[in-house]
């Protein structure tokens, strides 16, 4: 049986996040109001306590997105077990609410720390295979997969057809992270091969990068990439090469938040923060690439891409929601 996942990696994707088919794999059968304006929904998330309510899965059901992304403490298993971690996994995938996502919505993701290890962990967690093969197979990472066998969990995946590409690179910013240091090394030597050679590919017409932490802020009294500024530089040094329009989703800091950098020869880069799905902080800070303001109330993000007649991207619509009422807290374009 082909599912979802298969399909729309591998087909085009029509409607607002409807997809038209012939009933494969048990999808229902659907036909686009408008074949002409083509649309893709990608919803993410980040920070969600699994002892707390997950009845609000029915709402990001709701929103119909194509692709569902957990970018980091999809539960909080801080010295856990990989045993006790599992169990904690199971209870999130056999939700009932959660399957009303699950079952027609390709589901990635990425971890942060509380799902890895437990607060700011990186490198020196003892038991990083353990974790990984419970984070996989929570995701349904097929047995065969290359993030599998490779250290890590960064991966990469192209959604759409041939002339709307659409690529979703997610990152492990914490297999690889040594302590804090303004020349440390977040990403790591293979995690940076790998990443170059991808950003080399300039045929997808848009880019997402996931990074359970945020990309763009200049605040460092919270975990982000402004603390480790040499990755962070080598990040936009190789964007600056890429013709492919970018936008970084993170999460981590229970608030929710847009940021924007605009670069003289090449596209605006954005960094779209939602987070969290079960819990929210107070915790207010100046960043000086935000645009609008900060959130403090769940919330998950939306991704809403328009499509030209030329199979262009014409914009994307950043938002995020309430996840008990749907209701759009904050919405922004992302021009290129
Ligand atoms: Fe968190």
């Amino acid at each position: 049986m082909i599912t979802r996942r298969q399909f729309i990696s591998t087909t085009s994707i029509l409607g607002t996040g409807i997809i038209s088919s012939n009933g494969i794999g048990g999808i229902p059968i659907a036909e686009t109001s408008n074949a002409t304006r083509k649309v893709l929904k990608i919803a993410f998330g980040s920070c969600n306590r699994q002892d707390l309510s997950q009845k609000y899965w029915l709402t990001i059901a709701k929103e119909n997105p194509d692709i569902w992304i957990w970018l980091g403490d999809s539960i909080y298993a801080d010295y856990f077990t990989e045993s006790l971690r599992r169990s904690a996994y199971n209870s999130i995938k056999n939700n009932k609410y959660y399957k009303t996502l699950s079952e027609y919505t390709s589901i990635i993701g990425t971890w942060d720390d509380h799902d890895y290890a437990f607060n700011n962990t990186g490198i020196d967690f003892h038991d990083k295979e353990g974790s990984k093969s419970a984070f996989l197979d929570f995701i349904g990472e097929p047995r065969q997969s290359e993030r599998r066998s490779r250290s890590g969990i960064y991966t990469s995946e192209l959604f759409g057809h041939e002339n709307q590409q659409i690529e979703i690179i997610l990152l492990d910013l914490r297999s690889f992270r040594p302590e804090e240091d303004s020349n440390a090394d977040l990403l790591g030597a293979s995690q940076w091969a790998w990443l170059e050679s991808k950003l080399s590919n300039d045929q997808p017409k848009v880019r997402i990068i996931g990074s359970s932490i945020q990309f763009l802020t200049d605040y460092k009294k919270k975990d982000a990439w402004a603390n480790f500024p040499a990755s962070r530089q080598r990040m936009l040094d190789l964007l600056a090469g890429s013709q492919v329009p970018t936008i970084f989703i993170s999460g981590d800091r229970h608030l929710a938040e847009f940021s924007r950098l605009e670069r003289n020869e090449s596209h605006p880069i954005y960094d779209i923060t939602s987070s969290g799905l079960t819990h929210s902080s107070d915790h207010s800070n100046k960043n000086k690439h935000r645009v609008g303001n900060q959130h403090f109330e769940r919330n998950f993000g939306v991704l809403t891409f328009n499509w030209t007649n030329e199979n262009q991207i014409g914009s994307v619509i950043a938002s995020v929601h309430n996840p008990d009422s749907g209701e759009i807290i904050s919405s922004m374009s992302c021009d290129f």
